[in-house]
């Protein structure tokens, strides 16, 4: 498909990744840098999406628009479709992010100190919203296993013993795993033994590489499913972050009455008039173009991980089974956190993230983006290779 071919001119358009390096990695001037971090694609949004927000735009009223019925059949028949989940159309809510959906969740919830247990690394909102709500966060880190991540099943379940949410990243954003049936099933009987509610946050549960299939946690947990509130959007899948949009889903009645009212009570739960039209569109007509990308991220992914690990000794970096980002480890280099953000920004004018963002368990790791056309893809990977010879070459002349 050429749309994932062009490059686009993505500065000046109000773009985090693009146009927001100076204040995040504190920098003079960044328009020389090179973004491969935020979770976002330098890809256009799928053609039918654009065709529906120039439609609508086409009419020159924007007055207040609502959720209507054919947005919700829309996002049941993509996870019947998709994931072979049935979910009935009154138990969505929406919200204009997984971000917001999460806070209303944690809000109504739970209350001032409760305590929210997560597995980090992780999608760091999970702890940082969690404390600016003023609850106590505990952490069960994963265990990491020549670059593999599992659950560490007897922390968690001890750790749970005081918990009143887990938020369970399913598939897994940083580590890329895609969580089998047995583990969610050992998540929700500890949950269930502990009565704790779970927020399964699946925005990234379109993005799974074959043979890995994404299995929703509340289509598997039977009698449990009502201690479940699933987060979904099209816009990690269809790149439509700036347009927000998330829907929550939960079978339990008394859990959407409560969203109900934080609905009522915080005066969200609408979507924009253009929201509204790009989500229908998304789920009814971009199948395609997801199946296209997919392709092209698997070709992306594989690209990256032979041209980094075979010119910079010593990195590690296992293929994800899901997302487009890969977890770089260059624990075995010894270099610190600071040397390496140092180097890739200064001499390498390519801007990643570093792996502390995602808890201590991040610390020794690189996230690189790698949804972008393959002329950027490469641009970036030799900026890094670069950075790192030069850590390399410096670390040589001190040791001589
Ligand atoms: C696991 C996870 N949840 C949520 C989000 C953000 O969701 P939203 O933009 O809808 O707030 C991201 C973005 O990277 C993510 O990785």
């Amino acid at each position: 498909m050429d749309s994932f071919k062009e490059t686009q001119n993505r500065r000046n358009t109000r773009s985090v990744k693009w146009d927001a390096m100076e204040q995040v990695y504190d920098l003079q001037d960044a328009s020389d840098i090179l973004p491969m971090w935020i979770a976002d694609m330098d890809f256009p949004a799928p053609e039918p999406v654009l065709k529906a927000m120039k439609n609508r735009l086409e009419h020159p009223v924007f007055g207040y628009s609502f959720v209507c019925d054919d947005c919700k059949t829309a996002v049941r028949d993509w996870q019947l479709k998709r994931n072979n989940w049935n979910i009935e159309k009154q138990w969505l809510h929406f919200h204009q992010g997984i971000i917001p959906a999460i806070a209303a969740i944690i809000e109504t919830f739970t209350e001032k100190h409760d305590k929210i247990l997560v597995t980090p690394p992780v999608y760091p909102p999970f702890f940082l919203l969690s404390q600016n709500q003023g609850r106590e966060v505990i952490y069960s880190e994963l265990i990491e296993r020549a670059g593999d991540y599992a659950m560490d099943f007897e922390d968690f379940e001890q750790k749970l013993q005081d918990a009143s949410v887990f938020i369970l990243c399913n598939p897994h954003n940083p580590g890329g795993r895609v969580w089998t049936e047995s583990e969610l099933k050992e998540i929700i009987r500890l949950c269930s033994k502990y009565d704790v509610l779970i927020i399964s946050d699946e925005i990234h549960g379109d993005l799974i590489f074959e043979p890995n299939r994404h299995v929703p946690l509340a289509k598997i947990a039977g009698d449990e499913k009502d201690r479940i509130i699933t987060c979904l959007a099209p816009t990690k899948t269809f790149n439509l972050a700036g347009i927000q949009i998330a829907m929550t889903v939960t079978s339990d009645y008394e859990k959407c009455v409560k969203l109900d009212q934080y609905a009522l009570a915080h005066g969200t739960g609408a979507l924009n008039s253009f929201a509204s039209v790009a989500l229908k569109a998304a789920y009814e007509e971009c199948e395609p173009w997801l199946e296209q990308l997919l392709i092209l991220l698997d070709n992306n992914m594989e690209f990256a991980i032979k041209e980094l690990t075979s010119n910079v000794q010593g990195l590690r970096i296992t293929k994800p089974q899901s997302t487009y980002l890969l977890w770089i480890d260059y624990r075995e280099l010894g270099w610190s956190e600071h040397d390496v953000m140092e180097k890739l920004l200064v001499h390498g004018n390519v801007a990643l993230e570093p792996g502390s963002k995602y808890g201590e368990a991040g610390i020794g790791f690189l996230r690189l983006n790698a949804a972008c056309p393959q002329k950027t893809l490469e641009e970036g990977i030799k900026r890094i290779i670069q950075a790192f010879s030069l850590c390399v070459k410096e670390k040589e002349s001190i040791s001589l």
